[in-house]
């Protein structure tokens, strides 16, 4: 099949390690999105049990074409499968094939299977090359883009991995059709996100737009993917490796891996709880007095209007804060919150526990 309509191409910029991001519906079986991309003697296809009887065929199709020998693992479903366990069971299919140092390694999938693929391509023979085929909203938005590649710990979320930039990254809207309901809307908890930090604009679009977002209404789709991921080209560009700047991609997810991890891998989506973690990352801004009520009034509206959960389990108090201390921003043993500025303004604050712990009394229970 070929699609008629080229992907959309959104650029990012990372010097020698640059790349395209190409969006579009049919983009998975339309064989220019692959071209350029090396042509090794062995690819393996990384997914999983769910994705791979949907999409694995069309994508077979065309590496066929263009690799001597397409190998496929198909990796158990789920969060609480990100670990050692499994990113080993990549590298013992890597082995167990003869795969060299040159062979291609693509990640079809969501972000779980994205952020393993890209750490057991980092890891291969100290470095093979990747390409992400991502197929929920989450990852077309966020996790195959920017080159973060993790497993979970037992005792922190994405702890273990690597940066580690793809050679390129193919988000085909269709594939969105079979999405759960509930994944939907996971993802746009990302989409939400990048409004408060980077783009008020946005954020009044993304209001306007909401129902026709959760229905998949293709023209708002394509505007929500691409412009998500030129606001994270444009971070990531600035900050590849989260000196500073990148850190304000994170808005929401200490508060939101908390309720992750406190709540075991898997209970709650990583963007329910990226959603609800907004809401207290905004209500924490508003205690700074950086943002007034009605802000995060309009934000919590919009997570909710979306399908995203608004109020966090009850944990603790202590329970919390040793959670949210398990994060990668923490330094010193202070932890430090992704807050609002200003509306389309983001910044990382040290916040006393005291503080915190107010916005979690108030958001949570
Ligand atoms: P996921 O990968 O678990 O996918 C969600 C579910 O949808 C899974 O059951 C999956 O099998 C299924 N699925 C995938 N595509 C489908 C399709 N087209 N049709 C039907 N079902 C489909 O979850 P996710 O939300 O994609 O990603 C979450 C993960 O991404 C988390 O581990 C999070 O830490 C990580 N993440 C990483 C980054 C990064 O920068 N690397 C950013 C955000 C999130
Ligand atoms: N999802 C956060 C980042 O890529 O930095």
């Amino acid at each position: 099949m070929v699609n008629p309509k080229p992907a959309e191409r959104v650029r990012i910029e990372l010097a020698d390690r640059s790349y395209d991001i190409l969006i579009g519906a049919g983009a998975l079986a339309d064989a220019r999105s692959f071209d350029g991309l090396p042509a090794s003697r062995d690819a393996l296809v990384v997914t999983n049990v769910t994705v791979a009887p949907l999409y694995a065929q069309r994508l077979l199709e065309i590496l066929r074409g263009r690799h001597e020998h397409v190998h496929v693992i198909a990796l158990p479903d789920g969060e609480a499968h990100k670990d050692w366990t499994t990113l080993n069971a990549i590298f013992d299919a890597l082995l167990q094939q003869g795969c060299d140092r040159k062979t291609v390694l693509y990640a079809l999938g969501g972000g779980v299977v994205g952020d393993m693929t890209g750490f057991a391509a980092a890891c291969y023979m100290r470095g093979v090359p990747f390409v992400q085929l991502p197929t929920t909203l989450l990852a077309q938005v966020d996790s195959s883009v920017g080159g973060k590649t993790a497993i979970n710990h037992p005792l922190g979320k994405n702890m273990i991995g690597a940066f580690y930039q793809p050679l390129r990254v193919i988000a085909d809207l269709s594939t969105l059709a079979t999405l759960p309901r509930r994944e939907i809307a996971a993802g746009l908890a990302e989409v939400i996100k990048y409004g408060p930090i980077a783009d008020d604009e946005f954020f009044g679009w993304i209001e306007q737009h909401a129902d026709e977002l959760v229905a998949l209404q293709p023209a708002a789709l394509m505007h929500a993917v691409k412009r998500s991921c030129e606001i994270k080209a444009a971070v990531v560009g600035q900050d590849e490796r989260e000196s500073g700047l990148r850190a304000i991609l994170n808005f929401g997810h200490t508060f939101g891996h908390a309720i992750e991890a406190g709540l075991g891998y898997g209970e709650w989506l990583h963007g329910e709880a990226v959603g609800c973690g907004m809401v207290m990352a905004a209500t924490l801004s508003m205690r700074l007095g950086l943002i007034d009520a009605a802000y995060v009034a309009r934000l919590r509206r919009l997570v909710e209007r979306v399908g995203l959960p608004v109020r966090a389990p009850d944990l603790g108090r202590e329970r919390w804060l040793e959670l949210m201390r398990v994060d990668k921003k923490t330094e010193g043993g202070a932890i430090r919150y992704v807050v609002i500025e200003a509306p389309g303004r983001a910044a990382m604050r040290a916040v006393p526990d005291e503080v915190v712990a107010g916005v979690v009394a108030e958001c949570s229970g």
